[in-house]
């Protein structure tokens, strides 16, 4: 199982800038090698800066040769529709996909407008038409995650945590605070990938970071804390903050 690697960053633009370059850096290496590239994205306010970074560091994006062997899925949405304050979709596509031109046919969104049950068996479908398999789960090229204050992520939460073994690609979930429905990956499905990266930034997450980077016992609540790809490369991208306990 991977050791994680850890990068800290004395600030959230600096973290951003290396993010974004190693974006298209690695995504050009996955076209070059490829038929089709598999990433998903992650929700919450954490990405947006980086979003938009790619989005300007347009520079970089000649070492994509072909945009159109890179489809976008995402780990989690909010069970909401696509044009809602709170949609991970609707954030990604302002800030991402719509700024590199994306093409609909390489953006499968989880329809968040949806009945969340029927919507979770729906994008398990779409998934497993879409992505290769190994072992028989899904097989991402690369996901995006972030870490909750409460040690969550995508939206697997500590009181849902058997969200980590479930058979099925995705599952429903319920934000324990708001009672907001998600749609998450579980955590078979993140931890068969390819590449994980965490993207953690804010003195409010240290905590976490710390007991989960220092593999501490109370770490072991936390749904973050299990997700360690199988065969694959794990990194923590931290700002100095979010760093400032480990
Ligand atoms: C979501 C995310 C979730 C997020 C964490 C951190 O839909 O909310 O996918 O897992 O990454 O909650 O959120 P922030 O980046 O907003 O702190």
């Amino acid at each position: 199982m991977a050791q994680p690697e850890i990068n800290i960053f004395n600030t959230v633009s600096e973290l951003t800038d290396k993010l974004a370059e190693l974006f298209y850096h690695h995504t050009g290496n996955l076209c070059q090698h490829q038929k089709t590239v598999n990433i998903a994205l992650s929700g919450g306010n954490t990405p947006q800066l980086l979003y938009k970074k790619i989005a300007s560091h347009r520079a970089f994006s000649a070492q994509v040769d072909d945009w159109s062997k890179v489809h976008f899925f995402w780990g989690d949405e909010r069970c909401v529709p696509p044009h809602h304050a709170e949609s991970n979709f609707g954030m990604a596509n302002r800030y991402l996909l719509q700024p590199l031109n994306i093409k609909e046919t390489n953006i499968h969104r989880i329809r968040g407008e949806s009945r969340p049950e029927e919507e979770a068996v729906r994008y398990s479908g779409e998934i497993g038409s879409h992505v290769a398999t190994r072992n028989a789960i899904p097989l991402f090229d690369w996901i995006f995650l972030g870490l909750g204050d409460d040690g969550h992520t995508a939206s697997i939460f500590p009181d849902q945590i058997s969200l980590l073994y479930a058979e099925t690609i995705c599952s429903v979930a319920v934000h324990p605070q708001s009672n907001q429905q998600r749609i998450t990956l579980t955590g078979k499905t993140l931890i068969n990938a390819r590449r994980i990266t965490f993207m953690v930034t804010g003195s409010s997450k240290a905590q976490r970071v710390k007991e989960i980077l220092n593999d501490e016992p109370s770490a072991r609540l936390y749904p973050a804390r299990h997700i360690r790809p199988l065969r694959g490369t794990l990194e923590w991208f931290l700002d100095k903050e979010a760093a400032g306990q480990i």
